[in-house]
C-alpha cells in the first residue's frame, strides 16, 4: 500500500508546491539508486495548477480530465480518476492527476453530492495500492477540498516559512489537524513532520525562531532535521520547469531537500 502524503499549510507561498515537486523528484532518484522501481502519483489539488503546469507542461485539462471529474456526478468510482492520470515529463515513474480551475467550485459541490467529503478518500484508497507514494499538493486555505485531501491522506508534511508564520500560528495549525483527526474519526492520519523552508541564516530573528521551534515541547519533535535554505536557484529551476536535483544538484538547497526526502522515506508519522 502506497504512503499517501499531503503537503499542507493554509498559507500561500510557504513552499508547498516546491516541496511536493522536489519530494517526487527525490523519491524517484532514490528509487533508481536502490533499484526499487517505485511508482509515484502526484495529485494536484490546488486550482492554481502550479504542480500540473510544471510536471506536464500544460494546464488545459479541464473539468473532465482533472481531479475535478470526481465531483461531476452523483456516481463516482476509482476508474474515473485512473482515466485522468497522465505521465509527467520528469520521469516515467512519476504520474500526475492534474488540477483544474473548476476545483474552486468543489467545496460547494462536495456539500451536495453523496459522500462528498469522502469520495476522494474512497477512490484514493483503491488507487494507492498501485503506487508506492501518493503525494498531494494543496491549496492555500482550509476548505472542503482540504478536508477531502486530509481524509484521503495518512500523513502530512507541513512546510513553514518562519518569515510569515509565527510559531503560535504553527502550533495552532498542528492542534487543528489533531482535532480534525478526532472530529472526522480518521485515526489512520498522522503528521510526518514540519519542514522549515526559505530559511535565511542572515536574518537574526529567523535563527532565533528556529531555535525556539527546536526547543518547543511538541513542535520540536516534528521538525525535519535541516531547514531548506532560501535560494534563488528554486525560482530558476521552477522557471525552467525542471527539478532542483536536475537544475542544481550541488546546491545547498538541493542537499537540504535530499536529506528531507531521505527522512520522509524512513520516517513514521507521529499521532
Ligand atoms: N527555498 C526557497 N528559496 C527561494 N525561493 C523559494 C524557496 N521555496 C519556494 N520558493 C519560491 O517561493 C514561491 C512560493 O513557493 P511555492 O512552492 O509555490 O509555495 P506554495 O505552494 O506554498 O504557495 C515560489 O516563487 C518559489 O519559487
Ligand atoms: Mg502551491
Amino acid at each position: 500500500m502506497g504512503r499517501v502524503i499531503a503537503v499542507l499549510n493554509e498559507k500561500g507561498g510557504v513552499g508547498k508546491t516546491t516541496t511536493v515537486l522536489t519530494l517526487a523528484a527525490g523519491l524517484d532518484l532514490m528509487s533508481r539508486r536502490k533499484n526499487q522501481n517505485w511508482r509515484i502519483l502526484v495529485v494536484d489539488a490546488d486550482q492554481q495548477m502550479n504542480t500540473t503546469q510544471t510536471l506536464t507542461g500544460r494546464c488545459d485539462f479541464g473539468r473532465e480530465r482533472s481531479l475535478a471529474c470526481l465531483y461531476a456526478d452523483n456516481l463516482y468510482d476509482a476508474d474515473q480518476l485512473r482515466a485522468v492520470v497522465v505521465p509527467s515529463r520528469w520521469s516515467s515513474a512519476i504520474q500526475v492527476i492534474p488540477a483544474d480551475r473548476s476545483l474552486q467550485e468543489t467545496p460547494l459541490r462536495q456539500a451536495t453530492l453523496p459522500r462528498g467529503d469522502y469520495r476522494l478518500a474512497d477512490v484514493i484508497g483503491e488507487i494507492a495500492p498501485e503506487y508506492d507514494f501518493v503525494l498531494f499538493d494543496t491549496n492555500p486555505k482550509w476548505d472542503a477540498l482540504s478536508v477531502a485531501v486530509f481524509l484521503a491522506s495518512s500523513l502530512a508534511v507541513v512546510p513553514v516559512d518562519l518569515r510569515q508564520f509565527a510559531i503560535q500560528g504553527l502550533s495552532y495549525m498542528i492542534t487543528t489537524l489533531v482535532q480534525k483527526k478526532r472530529e472526522y474519526r480518521h485515526p489512520g492520519f498522522s503528521i510526518l513532520g514540519i519542514l522549515v523552508t526559505r530559511f535565511s541564516d542572515q536574518l537574526v530573528g529567523m535563527r532565533t525562531d528556529l531555535q525556539t521551534l527546536r526547543a518547543h515541547p511538541t513542535l520540536g519533535n516534528l521538525l525535519f532535521s535541516e531547514p531548506v535554505p532560501e535560494s534563488i536557484v528554486v525560482d530558476y529551476a521552477q522557471r525552467e520547469g525542471i527539478s532542483l536535483f536536475e537544475f542544481a544538484p550541488r546546491s545547498k538547497v538541493a542537499a537540504a531537500y535530499a536529506r528531507f526526502v531521505g527522512e520522509v522515506a524512513g520516517r513514521e508519522g507521529q499521532p
